[in-house]
């Protein structure tokens, strides 16, 4: 066999109809294209409608196949009717990622109530329900993908993330929870947890005098990662190739957690030419 054929056998996404939530958003727009790009029907849902015709026309313009679907993942008429929807024009849904995801930086003590339930409605209680309503779907074909994402802040915590920190740490517990009820009906789930990805939002940190340095300093490839490189991971797992990955949760940080890159270390290799 040709490596091209070998290389769509693993990894093809050719056909596979992939709801994912999030879409219009830095990360989201990068996995929705990337996807599209090696085969999958895009269903991409998102609050934002310009943002979603924006991606709709980019995919349509790079020769990728989407369809956008305005839903507000707090809302489960605005849910089920999407679910509905997806499944009335393409019969069924493979893989389900659920992105959409926002944070409000305040310490412990000042966050309020609102603020609160906001951040785990979109965070955590969509995970639990939008999932909930696209399963029985993935149960009738004893097959389905299910990739929900996380956070650097579900382990190491920063100083006002309390409540996102624990809506991503809860989103680990879902994933865990969904990788083993379901796996009788042939259905996986696995988190993917970026570590600190440059998008517009995160952009001024990087920028900032000391806080783009301080980041630095703690991720071992000393830069931030891309929206564009949290694709690989989330294709893979989206792909058959993952066939027995399931309750895992994949960190993608360029060497973050493992310690990073605080001070140099003595070496006669440092600086050296080859
Ligand atoms: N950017 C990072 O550094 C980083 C790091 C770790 C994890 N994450 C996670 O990755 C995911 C995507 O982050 P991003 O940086 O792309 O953020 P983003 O703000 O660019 O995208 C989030 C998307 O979610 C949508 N959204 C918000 N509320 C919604 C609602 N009620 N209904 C439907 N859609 C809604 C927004 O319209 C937006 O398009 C989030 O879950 C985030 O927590 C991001």
């Amino acid at each position: 066999m040709s490596i091209d054929a070998n290389l769509r056998r693993l990894f093809s996404l050719e056909g596979k109809i992939i709801m994912m939530t999030g879409a219009a958003g830095g990360i989201g727009g990068s996995l929705s294209k990337g996807m599209a790009g090696i085969g999958a029907i895009m269903c991409n849902c998102d609050i934002s409608e310009k943002g979603l015709k924006t991606l709709e026309d980019e995919i349509a313009a790079e020769g990728g196949k989407s369809k956008s679907f305005v839903m507000d993942v707090t809302n489960m008429d605005s849910i089920k009717s999407v679910v509905e929807s997806i499944v009335k024009e393409y019969g069924t849904i493979d893989v389900l990622i659920n992105v959409a995801g926002i944070n409000k930086r305040e310490g412990f003590m000042d966050v309020k109530e609102d603020t609160y339930d906001r951040i785990m409605d979109i965070n955590l209680k969509s995970v639990f329900f939008i999932t909930q309503t696209v399963v029985p779907h993935m149960m009738k074909k004893k097959n389905g993908s299910i990739i929900n994402i996380g956070s650097h802040n579900a382990t190491a915590m920063l100083g006002g993330c309390s409540v996102y920190g624990a809506s991503k740490s809860g989103v680990l517990g879902l994933t865990r929870a969904m990788a083993v009820e379901w796996a009788e009906w042939g259905i996986r789930a696995n988190a993917v947890s970026p570590g600190h990805v440059l998008t517009p939002l995160t952009q001024v940190t990087w920028d900032h005098p000391t806080r783009g340095d301080y980041l630095r300093d703690r991720i071992a490839m000393r830069r931030p990662g891309y929206p564009d490189e949290m694709v690989g991971i989330v294709a893979l797992l989206a792909s058959d190739s993952s066939s027995y990955i399931s309750g895992a949760n994949f960190v993608v940080d360029g060497g973050c957690l493992c310690g990073g890159a605080p001070w140099e270390f003595d070496s006669e290799y440092r600086n050296k030419e080859f």
